[in-house]
């Protein structure tokens, strides 16, 4: 067993997508495999921080030795992150839906032939990040993920102002990196000092070099 820097410190991180329902068999969500987020709940575990994970509905197993909160809307997801604080460090990687289902049907929306198409109202889901980033309870760490196709600096860079967030760990997910659902990350950590390019890694090669640096951080 290596040095556990992280003892007697607590973390949240968020993994995988939201589910937002439009009846209760239909719904829309963001592709999120949870293996990014869940591998960082592992790494931060590993250094001995008291971790709880925030799921939304994914494949990948529970990591072991981590309080695991299972939630599958961004309401849900708000809440239980909410109701872990306060905490040293937030991790929020969860692909939460940025829309849900003004008002979501209580029965399965039939098909009707010759009928009308519905269409779906939208309203805005919570932002977590930007709510964890401005909270009186804010981590003294918070960090964040973005997932671009273009401009994935820029758009990092606005991120972190905006969400109150200090560092973006950003990648481009577009479909021909094969970051989305794979195994595999390159990621730029935007942080307030600069922007700093890691090499192509393993998803959990990713996070233990993110859970050092965290351990880093919170040293200082
Ligand atoms: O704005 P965007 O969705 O690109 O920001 C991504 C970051 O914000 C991620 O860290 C994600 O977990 C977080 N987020 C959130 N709640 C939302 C939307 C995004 O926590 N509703």
């Amino acid at each position: 067993d290596g040095p556990r820097p992280l003892t007697g410190r607590k973390a949240i991180v968020t993994s995988g997508p939201t589910h937002e329902p439009i009846d209760p068999v239909r719904y829309i969500a963001n592709r999120s495999s949870g293996r990014q987020g869940h591998a960082i709940a592992a790494a931060l575990s590993a250094l001995g921080a008291d971790v709880t994970l925030v799921s939304g509905p994914v494949s990948v197993p529970d990591p072991m030795g981590v309080k695991v909160i299972h939630v599958e809307r961004a309401d849900q997801m708000r809440d239980a992150v909410l109701a872990a604080l306060p905490v040293d460090v937030a991790v929020m990687v969860a692909a939460v839906a940025d829309w849900r289902v003004a008002s979501a049907a209580d029965q399965k929306i039939k098909k009707h032939p010759g009928e009308s198409i519905p269409t779906l109202a939208l309203t805005e889901n919570p932002d977590i990040l930007k709510t964890v980033g401005h909270h009186t309870l804010r981590p003294k760490l918070v960090i964040g993920f973005a997932a671009e196709t273009q401009d994935v600096e820029s758009n990092a860079m606005a991120k972190l102002e905006r969400k109150g967030a200090d560092i973006i760990v950003a990648n481009d997910v577009s479909p021909a990196t094969g970051i989305m659902g794979g195994v595999r990350n390159r990621v730029k950590i935007v942080a307030h000092s600069g922007i700093e390019q890691w090499p192509d890694l393993a998803k959990e090669e990713v996070a233990t070099k993110l859970a050092a640096m965290i351990a880093e951080r919170l040293k200082q």
